[in-house]
């Protein structure tokens, strides 16, 4: 270990150390040992670096020097690493010789970055810090918080109506014929609105489970969407919205799993007519675009144009986010779940298409979905 410590200490650029000064090799042995320590560390596939007897850095690999900058071998690791549950961390490790663990967060232009920290002791006085970037798993492990969080939320409401209705009807209103009427409808849509949750809950799973699996079945897109129109007539009627489909007579056949692509456009449509203005038109537009200006070869898109109030831009980019609704309030009253457009995000990333949302506040929305031919 006094060759490797010895040459831990060495300065920078260790890796040209190689002397033949000494007739019994000595040196040569040393300048082997540190070349090979710093191909260890250079070899570690995240940051790391090695901080020796003097308190300096004697060795970091690139992606060390990227985190900490250039000109990090040499300097003194406090300079560095001005972090305080790091520089702790350091400390401990020095002093009880034993390894300890912390969290660093470096700020980039793209946001944070969040690194668990492991300092290692390492022969006398020396220590080994290897950053692991852990900003996916966190947020993952927040995703799931906030998604368990949002399901419990959402299902206690209509649970919680329930509850007071059973208790009102086994109580005061036991005997009133007309209240208990009136009562039951209201149980009947909470107890909807939670089988419907359930539901998109399950298909939201299902879809994901099947992601990295491409649909092979060759679809006709045209008879796909008119279908779904037909279905949605009657909702379209009864908010006075008129359903059109143009473009692409068909059939225009692409492989799609018609069973999701189905829910895709039933949403879509339902989304239109349910958000876009009464008495106005809701227009579907099939459009083959033989180019290549999706860098996706050959496309098929589907437009679903609504003349409502549209969209404000900041909402945009997290529609299709899971429970995030632009009105919280509007969409629940319409026995909306929140889920429609997450489930459709995942669809169309099962077909490696695209998905377009374009509107401006006061003139209406287009959800656009784009599909490789083959
Ligand atoms: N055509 C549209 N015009 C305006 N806002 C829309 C439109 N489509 C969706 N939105 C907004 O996006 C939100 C998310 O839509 P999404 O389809 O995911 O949920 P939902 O319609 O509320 O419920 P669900 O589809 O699960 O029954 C809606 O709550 C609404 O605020
Ligand atoms: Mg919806």
């Amino acid at each position: 270990m006094g060759g490797l410590r010895t040459a831990l200490s060495s300065k920078q650029g260790s890796k040209g150390s190689i002397h033949m000064k000494t007739p019994d090799g000595l040196d040569i042995q040393r300048g082997l040992e540190s070349t090979l320590f710093s191909e260890i560390v250079d070899g570690i596939p995240v940051a790391a670096l090695f901080i020796g007897d003097e308190d300096r850095i004697t060795n970091a690999n690139a992606a060390a020097r990227m985190l900490f900058g250039e000109g990090l071998v040499g300097r003194h690791y406090i300079i560095s690493m001005r972090h305080p549950g790091l520089l702790d961390a350091i400390e401990g490790t020095r002093r009880h010789r034993q390894t300890s663990r912390t969290r660093y967060i470096a700020t980039r232009a793209s946001g944070e970055v969040t690194y668990r920290v492991t300092v290692s002791p390492i022969a006398n006085t020396s220590v080994l810090c290897v950053f692991e970037d852990i900003t996916e798993q966190e947020q993952a492990g927040l995703m799931r918080r906030d998604f368990v969080a949002n399901v419990s939320h959402e299902l206690r409401t209509p649970l919680t109506s329930l509850l007071g209705f059973i208790e009102t009807l086994q109580g005061a209103a036991r005997d009133d014929a007309v209240a208990r009427g009136r009562f039951l409808e209201i149980m009947a849509r909470e107890a909807e609105r939670m089988n419907r949750l359930v539901r998109d809950l399950l298909s939201l799973s299902r879809v994901e489970s099947e992601e990295r699996v491409r649909p092979r079945t060759s679809t006709d897109i045209v008879a796909l969407v008119n279908t779904a129109a037909t279905a949605l007539r009657p909702t379209a009627e009864q908010s006075r919205v008129v359903l059109e489909v143009v473009g692409e007579e068909g059939p225009l056949n692409v492989p799609a799993d018609s069973d999701q692509m189905m829910q895709v456009f039933q949403n879509l449509i339902e989304n239109a007519i349910k958000y876009g203005a009464a008495g106005s038109c809701v227009t579907i537009s099939v459009t083959r675009d033989n180019s290549n200006t999706q860098r996706l070869g050959p496309t098929v898109s589907i437009a679903v144009k609504d003349e409502g109030d549209g969209i404000d831009p900041i909402h945009i980019p997290r529609l299709t986010e899971r429970f995030y609704r632009v009105d919280n309030h509007r969409s629940r009253e319409m026995g909306g779940t929140g889920l429609g457009l997450a489930i459709v995000k995942h669809i169309i990333n099962r077909h490696r298409g695209r998905f377009r949302i374009e509107s401006r506040k006061g003139e209406g929305s287009t959800f656009t979905v784009i599909l490789p031919q083959s």
